[in-house]
């Protein structure tokens, strides 16, 4: 949520932003902003919309050989919390005295009462935005040392902050610090990128030095000193970045999207290779920390995500209560700590976070910790903050996803949590020979969902009879009611379709209502337990002339025959069921969005990650 680049080094710093942006973009793009410094002055150039117009106007305002010399500056792409997309909101901002110029990810809560102060004080405002205090802030506080002004302009704000700062004075450095939102710092060869995230570093550098919260970085071009907000040096190690520059790339598809459904046959590869053991009929995930003795005393699994990554885990729910006699629950992590979560110390908690930065997740997270559960991360993003504050956890390993709509890593997070669930079930519940039968369907995942990708085109002509509904509806009961959710939401989404899930039974509670002559329903309606009772559901919506949908199994003509149209999955057991079924309702969803010509890869109004409440 925003994008942040700072860049300092032996390149044009303008071109080097503009590229930093736009591997970033994903992370907001109401607004994008730039500022450079030149012959002792701060130059910034911003516009409304995503980077390809500040690029565009970059461009024309900034004609390439007059910034050749322009080594270093800072660049933002926005989502918008305070303040419409505007021109004047864009980031960076400027003090009073238009020396110091800064970007920001995050909220500064505090914003009102400091305005009013610094306006008191003769300061002037021109933006609607929380972040422009705190450049003025830092002005107020300079007296030649920008880290040491912006030290003191960070004790002052309450909230969350990435930031990286930048002043015509001291045009050798930048000022970068965070709390709560995050910085990964890349050290180059006489260069250092700072950004929000690695994707806008790894064209330069694999080396990364990930901040932690409170800690406040001088950057040069050779050199990065870390401290704390109170000026005491901290040690920061210097990870290595395990992903190379083409995985950020499309790779010829014509969105990130479709790449990443693509790829997720290789994806769960990576999420399930070295961990399912064919000898205990058992999984092994080490990261999870657990000896045989702590598996045996958890009473409960609570997982805690938002969105598409709660979904994985109510999928979790089925399979821990399933296949390992152990009560398991899923919490909206956006209620975790509002109300008063009974978490004792023999309970697992999973945080479920593809970016590993959600701020809902982080909280709940810092929740569970502070009541002694058990807290393990589910992330994708290595080195992620959920990740490192939990401390313990298992990686999807999924590669970095791009696209808004999350894809692979959806389908990866269940994968983990399958395995997981077969781990606890082996303690408690079942043989080494269903454990064996078990790990045997976790390991046909890939080629299962190799062969739904493969109906991708078949899935694009139904889709097309679709595209101009502008409601639907998604059902599904038991393992498939998730993914009824998770179809509804990947739908309304990306092609602003309005859609709703419903467990299909809960239809007739209420939303039949809505059904007219036409409605779309997508009935999950998977060769597996409840089948029969769905096709009486969807009975129920023909009978009010809704037009039907079916994802049956392959060859199940039974299914097939109450359905208007249909797409097949593979066969497959109930327990991996959910994965093909969701793969193929990403593929309804990508072709509905690509038949209204809707922007798939970044969605209005959305962002990917979510680091404010
Ligand atoms: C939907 C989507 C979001 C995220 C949610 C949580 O396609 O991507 O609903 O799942 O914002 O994000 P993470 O998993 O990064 O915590």
């Amino acid at each position: 949520m925003c994008g942040i680049v700072g860049y300092i080094g032996k390149a044009p710093a303008p071109r080097v932003l503009i590229n930093g942006l736009k591997r970033l973009e994903y992370r907001g793009y109401d607004s994008a902003g730039l500022a450079v410094i030149e012959d002792g002055k701060i130059i910034v150039s911003k516009a409304p919309g995503k980077v390809a117009s500040l690029n565009e106007k970059a461009r024309s305002e900034w004609p390439a050989e007059r910034f050749a010399n322009c080594l270093s500056g800072i660049a933002h792409t926005r989502w918008a919390t305070h303040g419409p997309p505007t021109e004047v909101n864009a980031h960076p901002h400027l003090d009073e005295s238009g020396e110091i110029a800064l970007v920001h990810n995050g909220i500064i809560e505090n914003y009102r009462p400091l305005r009013a102060r610094l306006e008191g004080t003769g300061h002037h405002f021109y933006s609607e935005t929380d972040t422009e205090v705190l450049s003025h802030l830092i002005g107020e506080r300079y007296k030649g040392d920008l880290f040491q002004a912006v030290c003191d302009a960070l004790h002052q704000v309450e909230g969350t902050f990435g930031i990286a700062v930048v002043c015509a004075r001291e045009p050798g450095k930048i000022i970068t610090a965070r709390r709560g939102s995050p910085i990964v710092i890349g050290v180059g060869d006489g260069e250092t990128i700072v950004a929000s995230d690695a994707s806008a570093i790894i064209s330069h550098t694999r080396q990364v030095i990930y901040l932690e919260d409170n800690d406040i970085a001088i950057v040069t071009a050779d050199n990065v000193e870390i401290r704390d907000l109170d000026r005491i040096p901290v040690t920061r190690e210097v990870a290595e970045l395990g992903f190379d520059a083409e995985a950020a790339e499309k790779g010829g598809f014509e969105h990130f999207m479709l790449k990443e459904i693509h790829e997720q046959p290789d994806a769960l590869r990576n999420a399930i290779r070295g961990r399912l053991d064919f000898n205990l009929g058992s999984s092994v995930l080490s990261g999870m920390g657990t000896s045989a003795r702590d598996l045996a005393e958890i009473s409960r699994v609570v997982m805690v995500g938002c969105g598409t990554s709660l979904h994985a885990g109510l999928v979790g729910e089925y399979a821990f209560e399933d296949l390992a006699d152990v009560h398991a629950e899923v919490q909206q992590a956006a209620e975790f700590r509002y109300r008063n979560p009974l978490i004792t110390r023999s309970d697992l908690v999973v945080a479920i976070s593809q970016s590993g930065e959600t701020a809902d997740t982080l909280a709940a997270v810092r929740e569970a910790n502070q009541k002694g559960a058990f807290v393990m991360g589910l992330c994708n993003v290595v080195g992620s903050t959920i990740a490192r504050e939990t401390g313990r956890g298992v990686y999807l390993h999924a590669g970095p996803e791009i696209s808004v709509a999350s894809t692979k890593a959806f389908t990866c997070q269940v994968a983990v949590l399958l395995m997981m669930a077969v781990k606890l079930g082996r303690g408690r519940r079942f043989s080494r020979d269903e454990g064996i039968r078990l790990a045997r369907e976790i390991e046909s995942l890939p080629e299962l969902v190799e062969k739904t990708v493969r109906q991708s085109d078949k899935i694009a002509g139904v889709a097309q009879r679709y595209a101009q509904n502008e409601h639907a509806f998604f059902i599904g009961r038991g393992y498939l009611y998730p993914v009824a959710l998770e179809g509804a939401l990947k739908l309304k989404e990306i092609s602003y379709i309005h859609a709703e899930g419903y467990h299909a039974a809960e239809l007739k509670h209420g939303p039949i209502a809505l059904l007219e002559e036409g409605t779309p329903v997508v009935a999950l309606a998977i060769d597996i337990a409840g089948k029969d009772k769905t096709l009486g559901n969807v009975e129920e919506c023909r009978a009010r002339g809704a037009r039907i949908l079916g994802v049956v199994t392959e060859g199940d003509e039974e299914a097939a025959a109450f359905m208007d149209d249909v797409i097949e999955v593979p066969r497959c057991h109930p327990l991996v069921a959910t994965i093909p079924t969701a793969v193929a309702l990403q593929l309804l969803s990508y072709h509905i969005a690509r038949h209204r010509g809707c922007d798939i890869d970044q969605p209005r109004n959305l962002a990917k990650s979510v680091t404010v409440e």
